[in-house]
């Protein structure tokens, strides 16, 4: 039907017939002179309608925004003066002599260049919401990196294999999302929060790498990058170590940067371990543009009378952390104030400081409500420790560990943003030596901090019995600019050590049996030393186009409450459809009658 994509009209065809069609972007009436943008995913045109051909200018004088049309016109400079260097096509333009209207639109609930428009009627209109041009640069930036991303792993051997979507759970740490079958009354489906399971398998029947662009689902509380459903680039590899994997996706990253943003990444990535960046940045995704870091002093505090710092100081599961902000002794009342309630949100339950007017005066060039709680060789090696210059302002967290890491690593990330401290450019490390297991202040069980089929360190497989607390794993993490992008591991590949991992995490033989018991056996049949890794497409699409949420750079996401603003998805079902999959309702939807035969 067409010559050409609007946006592709250039000098290049001037004096040419082109035939093109898209969306009226926009329609104005100079007296005269019709002037209609054409819009399709290429660009905008400038197509002028003159009363010279009386017909197609009638036709264009009843167009309006959003029209679908078809336009038979000749290429020709702009007019002297008129020429509009914003626009790709801003030196040309089309003199329309046919026109054709495809489709009449209804008048759009928003403008496609309004940027001010509420994410509920963005996402409620979708379809309109994707002609903007931002949407539509991120999702084809999508298409291109997927597409280098399956090219680079193609060429190095990886085998694209797809994996179930109805199965059982995959313990990963969220809620399963369930799925009743109605051949199996009673019995349900897991959706895979990812194909872990499968890809290992796969290993075990000799694929040797394997690949999948796959979509996982996870019912967790959503947040800007967190979504029920997403999608991995999944990896698993056979006979390899974890520089075996690191270095393969270290350069698939890179490859993918300087082929889509032309931006070389460091060669080798840096890498750090998981208690390093706890200890200087409170969080195990650092974000390394921002030049703050925590500084322990809780030994410092260990005698002084200030109880709030005391009391940490001498736990052995507190810490007393510094964070110096520098050049922050201008920040006001109110700032420090706001701040505080900030780091509220993290359970601190106050936030200390002392601003540094004059280092050399010492306690007297110093400003601060704590200052009379502490000795002169305390507020001295202070001072020191943070490295504190005349003008800067030191905060301090105090509590268990976990509160304060939380609190000061994420106002660290927050003075970052609102300081203007944030360094140019990417900073990826690797974060490793995690440890396997964790506990949460709830329940006295051991939790695998990343999956149960997560390898020991080598010398660390007798810890298992007598410590696992100190028990360090094989993985690792990719972290981008604070955000998690992957995450993988070398797997447990001989069943003893898996069942005495499943043992430690409480779960029994019948259970391990029931859940995993075809993981367990096939492990007793030839499985090779594999590992692997999953990267968070959506959120490596959302850094590359520099969105804000992985929302923008899905076509269909959900909002925050998990639901589908376009389709009304979740809906209730007839009682006709539940009684086919054997399910009653606990508690019917309000104003529904109970099911037939309930009381
Ligand atoms: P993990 O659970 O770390 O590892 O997930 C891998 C990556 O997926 C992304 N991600 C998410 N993205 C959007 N919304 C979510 N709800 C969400 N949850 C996770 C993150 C994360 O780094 N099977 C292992 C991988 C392996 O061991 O090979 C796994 O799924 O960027
Ligand atoms: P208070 O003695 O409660 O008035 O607190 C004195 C200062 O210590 C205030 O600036 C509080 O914000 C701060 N503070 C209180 N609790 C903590 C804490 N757990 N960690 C860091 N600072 C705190």
């Amino acid at each position: 039907m067409r010559s050409d994509y609007c946006g592709n009209v250039s000098e290049n065809d001037l004096d040419q017939t082109v035939e093109l069609c898209g969306w009226c972007h926009r329609r104005r009436d100079h007296g005269g002179v019709i002037f209609i943008d054409l819009r399709d995913r290429e660009g905008i045109v400038q197509v002028v309608f003159d009363p010279d051909t009386p017909e197609t200018f009638s036709i264009a004088e009843s167009v309006r925004n959003e029209y679908v049309l078809r336009v038979k016109g000749r290429v020709r400079p702009r007019p002297e003066g008129t020429e509009n260097p914003d626009m790709a096509t801003g030196k040309i333009e089309v003199l329309g002599l046919e026109l054709e209207i495809l489709n009449r639109a209804e008048t759009p609930p928003f403008m496609i260049d309004d940027n001010d428009v509420s994410e509920e009627n963005r996402l409620r209109y979708r379809y309109i919401d994707l002609r903007r041009d931002d949407m539509q640069m991120r999702l084809r930036m999508r298409a291109r990196i997927t597409h280098r991303l399956r090219e680079f792993l193609e060429e190095h051997g990886f085998l694209d294999i797809e994996t179930p979507m109805l199965t059982r759970a995959t313990p990963e740490g969220a809620r399963d999302y369930l799925v009743p079958s109605r051949t199996h009354e009673g019995a349900f489906f897991a959706l895979p929060q990812s194909p872990q399971l499968f890809k290992q398998l796969l290993m075990m029947s000799g694929f040797d790498r394997y690949y999948q662009i796959v979509r996982c689902f996870r019912d967790e509380d959503l947040r800007a990058d967190r979504q029920p459903e997403f999608t991995q680039l999944d990896i698993e590899m056979s006979f390899v170590d974890e520089e075996g994997v690191m270095g393969l996706m270290e350069g698939l990253v890179r490859d993918v940067f300087t082929h889509v943003l032309e931006t070389p990444l460091p060669d080798p990535f840096p890498r750090m371990s998981h208690a390093e960046a706890i200890s200087r940045y409170g969080s195990d995704k650092p974000d390394l543009r921002i030049p703050l870091e925590l500084v322990d002093v809780g030994d410092l505090m260990q005698d002084v009378e200030f109880k709030v710092f005391a009391g940490p100081a001498n736990d052995p599961n507190g810490r007393v952390a510094a964070l110096r902000l520098p050049q922050g002794s201008k920040l006001t009342r109110k700032e420090i104030d706001d701040y505080t309630a900030y780091v509220g949100i993290y359970g601190a339950k106050g936030l200390a400081y002392i601003k540094v007017n004059e280092v050399t005066k010492g306690r007297e060039g110093l400003q601060s409500p704590i200052l009379k709680f502490l000795p002169d060789e305390v507020v001295q090696a202070i001072l020191e420790r943070s490295g504190a210059q005349d003008g800067d302002l030191i905060f301090f967290g105090a509590d268990k560990a976990s509160i304060v890491n939380e609190a000061l690593g994420a106002l660290r990330v927050k003075l970052g943003h609102d300081q203007g401290l944030l360094e140019h450019g990417w900073r990826p490390l690797w974060v490793v030596d995690f440890p396997m297991f964790e506990k949460d202040e709830q329940s006295p069980r051991w939790q695998a901090l990343h999956h149960p089929f997560t390898a020991a360190i080598a010398d660390h497989n007798d810890l298992l019995e007598t410590d696992p607390g100190a028990c360090l794993s094989r993985a690792y993490d990719m972290v981008l600019n604070g955000s998690e992008i992957g995450g993988g591991s070398i797997r447990i590949h001989q069943p003893e050590i898996q069942q005495k991992v499943f043992r430690l995490l409480g779960i029994n033989e019948q259970e391990a049996e029931d859940k995993f018991g075809f993981l367990v056996t096939a492990l007793k049949y030839g499985c090779p030393p594999h590992g692997g890794m999953a990267f968070g497409l959506d959120r490596m699409v959302m850094l590359m186009t520099g969105a804000s949420s992985i929302r923008d750079v899905m076509a269909f996401p959900k909002t925050q409450t998990a639901s589908c603003m376009l389709t009304s998805a979740p809906a209730p079902v007839s009682d006709a459809q539940l009684r086919e999959i054997g399910v009653r309702l606990r508690k019917p939807p309000q104003g529904a009658s109970p099911h037939p035969g309930e009381k």
